[in-house]
């Protein structure tokens, strides 16, 4: 079987499906207040087509798929597709990433329908500064949504804390007391540059270096090794449960063991995060091709992947298409 090879020796076994571009909040480190050009409802990737497409990959060594957005839940089919993709390949790792504002009546429906496990964005624990951060007054619901999850049997439940500078970094050790309350890991993403409004810049990046410290002067943490992956995770020495984990795209790369591609909901692929090119799926799938002329375009788009993004680099050029296009 060929796998997702590209030129530095990487193998993608990790499939990020953004399956739809909408959400209900308006988070300013990825949406626009308004204006954003939703894709019409035929541009968009039917279930049968992502399944179509997550089938072939499967077959090409893809062993993990995280469904992405916009926000995933707003997708009325998203049980269906979860249904769909789960029949591929019952060992197959199935995760969604969510703001978790429709987790109260969707997890149950999505873990019967044979989702794994969910990741749930908060920013912040304090109700001005979550409505600041994402436009919509709605923490009370996240917090419902992160019980109803946990009420469905979802397990190793995730959270993801994007910290940007004078905005929520003074939470950092409150967030890992919701770790250490509640089991979770929480992840702290460093801000990129991929913001629909284009106000991100470097000084607002807060490095995870610096929020690691803070929180180990309180909770002395220990590194938990769990091989190739963004986050590199830290338990808690004295032993509570929860862990703390730190994306750090900005001030420390983890490129060289990406092992990642996406598809986006209009069905275009995109080998990095950061890609400047994408490689059309849906024109080929919708005229007919078979599924030895879409793995050649998926191996060939993987192929060509570069060594890793360029943000730090004075010829950083942005991707077009921002944060809630691209799934995160
Ligand atoms: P799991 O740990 O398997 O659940 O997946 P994950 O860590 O990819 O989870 P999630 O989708 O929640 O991603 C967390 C954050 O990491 C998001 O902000 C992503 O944009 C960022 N991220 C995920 N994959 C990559 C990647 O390949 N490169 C970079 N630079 N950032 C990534
Ligand atoms: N920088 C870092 N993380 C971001 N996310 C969205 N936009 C950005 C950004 N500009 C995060 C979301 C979500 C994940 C998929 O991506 O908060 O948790
Ligand atoms: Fe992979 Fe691109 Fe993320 Fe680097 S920035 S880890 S190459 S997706």
């Amino acid at each position: 079987m060929a796998s997702l090879v590209d030129g530095f020796g990487r193998i993608a076994t990790d499939l990020r499906v953004s399956v739809i571009d909408r959400c209900n909040l308006r988070c300013t480190y990825c949406m626009p207040a308004e204006g954003l050009v939703w894709l019409g409802r035929d541009e968009t990737l039917t279930a049968e087509e992502i399944e179509r497409v997550t089938r072939l990959f499967a077959g090409l060594g893809v062993d993990e798929v995280k469904l992405t957005g916009g926000e995933p839940t707003v997708r009325p089919d998203l049980p269906d597709i979860v249904a769909r993709l789960r029949a591929i390949d019952p060992g197959l790792d199935l995760s969604m990433t969510t703001n978790g504002l429709l987790l109260d009546r969707l997890a149950g429906p999505l873990r019967a329908a044979g989702l794994d496990r969910v990741t749930v964005s908060l920013d912040s624990l304090l109700r001005h500064r979550y409505a600041e951060m994402t436009r919509r007054d709605a923490l009370a619901r996240v917090h419902v949504g992160l019980e109803a999850a946990r009420a469905a049997g979802f397990e190793r439940i995730k959270v993801n804390c994007v910290v940007i500078s004078a905005t929520n970094d003074e939470e950092a050790v409150a967030f890992a007391e919701l770790a250490r309350s509640t089991g979770y890991e929480v992840r702290f993403i460093e801000y990129m540059p991929l913001d629909a409004d284009h106000t991100w810049e470097r000084a607002k990046v807060v490095p995870s270096s610096d929020l690691l410290e803070r929180i180990a002067a309180t909770y002395p943490l220990t590194r938990v090794d769990e091989g190739p992956r963004p986050a590199a995770v830290y338990r808690f020495e004295d032993g509570s449960p929860g862990s703390v984990g730190f994306i750090s795209t900005v001030t420390e790369p983890f490129c060289e063991s990406c092992n990642r591609v996406r598809l986006t909901a209009d069905g275009q692929l995109r080998a990095c995060l950061f890609a400047l090119e994408e490689t059309d799926l849906r024109g080929p799938l919708r005229a007919g091709a078979d599924d030895e002329e879409l793995a050649r375009l998926a191996l060939e788009a993987v192929a060509g992947k570069w060594s890793g993004h360029r943000v730090s680099h004075p010829d950083f050029v942005r991707p077009e298409r921002s944060m809630s296009m691209i799934g995160g």
